[in-house]
């Protein structure tokens, strides 16, 4: 991939400014605050201040903050020399913006990995009273693309970082794309334990320090998609069904390309894990969203009660052309993950962090009605759906297709369907938005229900240029950038045939998030 973009760079680079033309300041609700206000300007999702972002690095609760580090280019809106961008936040929401925290070095570029709170002074980092954060991440040399693993410590709590003198901790073992190493301390051993992505498999290291490393196994060479290279994998446990008697162990592994609607994703695998080797009980891999945009995301370390998700809201099949003009790339919400028994197999469900509830507020909402050919269809004159959330109960009845259409005063719309025959879900972004930087963006992209539901739940949140889809409390999740100028301000729902029942809609503005942000 890297090979394309440097052959690219120069289309990329007329592309990316003739895209400043694209986008302008939009409407504000608050008239004092000028900035951060572009038409395609997420205003609850993280996106950086300028320049460009891809993956979500070193994300780590630490001493009340939740940290995130981001792979950014500070100079450009595409591409370019790695650096780990800061910002940290109480709320996963409000970011307090931090100098760079890591820059590249002779050792290479900054890539993608992950921090973690050093409680024993295994590394012998700390010095006075607090435990130092350690970030463990890949330098990647541009002369020869090779590829090792380092770490950097921080004894301010995240604010300045050292890089050790012994790196790389890991050298490459004569193999390409050896990168994102995301370690965890493995209490029944008492050692760290770091999962690595290798070109078309992932290893599992272990380290009684951070420094010293040690290979105990490999994983993947057989298993899941393998329509591209994998990137940025992360294992953790999760309680099934909320047993805390009975965890599974989660690997989640990027690929790129070969997600299921095209280009970048992220495939799930659930097994067993002793500490050594990672045993894929369910023999079978599963996507954990089946939009086009939740790429490289991993999971919080030291994250109280829940694990904690977030992703690139982004697909390498485009994400250097999207139509924005001083910043590229933002990340999806911060999702909660849990594990559920469905159709007797365990199964990764997603939800909105519950911190996004505290931005919302209930503008709309409509009791019981019946859904046929020609039903619901609503003009939102007074509220603004740019941030918002809609939320939807029904009766499936027997409607076969149940559809979903936001419409805006450019005549652009948004569908989203739900269809019997096919046990299918489907969102449509053919004629959402500006589409035309890349031929691939236009497309409609789908995903299985594992059955024809009863009772159909759904939550979309809509924040200026994108649409998350959460069905029936996360079991299935679309992420999808789309570029509408105007705002959606109609909301059709109707079956191709056969009735349903809507039970509930709701709708809620979200608030802005970048009024309360500081700059440090
Ligand atoms: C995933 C990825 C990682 C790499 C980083 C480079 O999007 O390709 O594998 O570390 O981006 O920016």
């Amino acid at each position: 991939m890297r090979n394309i973009i440097v052959l690219l760079a120069a289309t990329i680079l007329a592309v990316g400014f003739s895209s400043c033309k694209e986008e302008g300041e939009g409407k504000d609700k608050d008239p004092a605050r000028k900035s951060f206000n572009e038409v395609y300007r997420p205003q609850y999702h993280f996106s950086p201040r300028a320049h460009w972002m891809n993956d979500p690095n070193g994300m780590v609760y630490y001493e009340g903050e939740y940290h995130l580090f981001f792979q950014h280019f500070p100079q450009a809106l595409q591409w370019g020399p790695m650096h780990w961008g800061h910002a940290t936040a109480e709320d996963l929401f409000h970011w307090d913006r931090h100098k760079i925290a890591l820059y590249p070095d002779s050792l290479g570029y900054i890539f993608s990995g992950s921090a973690v709170v050093d409680n024993n002074n295994t590394t012998g980092f700390k010095s006075g009273d607090d435990a130092p954060l350690v970030a463990i991440f890949t330098h990647h040399d541009p002369d020869n693309s090779k590829e090792v693993q380092s770490i950097a410590y921080s004894r301010d709590g995240g604010e300045s970082w050292s890089k050790y003198q012994g790196n790389p901790v890991i050298k490459n073992p004569g193999i390409e794309d050896f990168r994102d190493p995301k370690v965890f301390w493995h209490k029944p051993t008492a050692r760290w334990i770091m999962t690595l992505a290798a070109g078309d498999h992932v290893r599992f290291y272990s380290s009684p320090d951070l420094k010293e490393w040690k290979l105990e196994s490999t994983f993947g060479k057989n298993a899941g998609a393998h329509g591209g290279v994998w990137e940025c994998p992360d294992l953790f446990p999760l309680p099934l069904d909320g047993d805390e008697q009975n965890k599974k162990w989660v690997l989640l592994v990027s690929t790129n390309p070969g997600a299921p609607n095209g280009g970048s994703g992220t495939q799930y695998f659930v097994g067993r894990f002793d500490g050594h080797r990672f045993d894929n009980q369910t023999q079978k891999h599963r996507w954990i969203d089946y939009g086009s945009d939740n790429y490289a995301g991993v999971t919080w370390s030291n994250a109280p009660e829940r694990r904690l998700f977030m992703g690139w809201m982004n697909n390498w099949t485009y994400a250097e052309q999207i139509p924005t003009s001083t910043w590229r790339g933002a990340m999806t919400l911060p999702r909660r993950l849990s594990l559920q028994t469905v159709h007797g197999q365990p199964r990764l469900i997603s939800q909105p962090a519950r911190e996004v509830g505290d931005l919302g507020q209930r503008v709309f909402s409509l009791e019981a009605k019946k859904l046929s050919e020609n039903s619901l269809n609503k003009e939102f004159v007074d509220i603004d759906l740019r941030e918002a959330k809609i939320s939807l109960d029904m009766a499936t009845g027997n409607a076969t297709d149940i559809i979903l259409r936001l419409t805006n005063k450019e005549g652009r719309a948004l569908e989203l369907g739900f269809e019997k025959q096919e046990k299918e879900l489907y969102l449509d972004r053919r004629d959402a938005g500006v589409d035309s930087f890349h031929q691939a963006f236009p497309k409609i992209h789908t995903a299985p229900l594992t059955q024809w539901p009863d009772q159909l739940n759904l939550e979309i949140y809509l924040d200026r240029s994108s649409v998350e889809l959460f069905v029936n409390g996360g079991e299935r999740v679309m992420t999808d950038r789309i570029f509408n100028k105007k705002a959606f301000s109609r909301l059709e729902i109707f079956t191709s045939s056969g009735t349903a029942r809507l039970e509930k809609l709701e709708v809620s503005e979200i608030k802005s998030v970048w009024s309360k942000e500081k700059m440090n």
